[in-house]
């Protein structure tokens, strides 16, 4: 499993994913290996994950990191772009859209608020190309209230 052994083997910046997130994104990224994708993550963190997919879908993916701290701006590399703005600002997504174009894989690892969360998959599901994919990590707050769950 190639996008697992990336992950045990990183020396770059810090990666935070849950273990059994990695089958789930092999099954559903490993199409687009080495092909002219374009992936949005929502939520760059320390930077880590960007860099992950990056390294995981090849030279020819273009990864578009999105935060609302400014400080993430610092994560911007060749194939790596970042945009500050809050998730669940349509105006600001659309901005990122008309720049990049549609993206083929959306991944949402931001706030995890379950209103943020819907606010972003209402604009950005029917933007992602015909064969894209849309995932959404942390489901669990979805339960939890101060998430807005239930
Ligand atoms: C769990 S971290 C992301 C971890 C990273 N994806 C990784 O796997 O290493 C969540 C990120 O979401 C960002 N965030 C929180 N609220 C947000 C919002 N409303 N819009 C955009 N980003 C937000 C935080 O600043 C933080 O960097």
């Amino acid at each position: 499993m190639a996008l697992w052994a990336e992950f045990l083997t990183n020396t770059q910046r810090l990666i935070h994913k849950w273990k059994h997130y990695f089958p789930i994104y092999e099954r559903h990224f490993h199409r687009f290996v080495n092909q002219d994708v374009t992936l949005i993550e929502i939520g760059c963190g320390e930077g880590g994950s960007l860099q992950l997919w990056k390294r995981y879908l090849g030279p020819h993916a273009k990864i578009v990191g999105i935060d609302i701290e400014p400080k993430c701006s610092g994560y911007a590399e060749d194939q790596i772009e970042i945009r500050i703005g809050d998730q669940s600002d349509g105006t600001f997504l659309q901005k990122v859209v008309t720049e990049f174009g549609p993206p083929d894989i959306v991944l949402d690892d931001g706030s995890h608020v379950m209103s943020h969360l819907r606010a972003t998959f209402d604009f950005l599901y029917p933007k992602i190309s015909k064969s894209g994919v849309y995932m959404v990590e942390d489901l669990h707050t979805a339960y939890w209230d101060e998430y807005e769950g239930g």
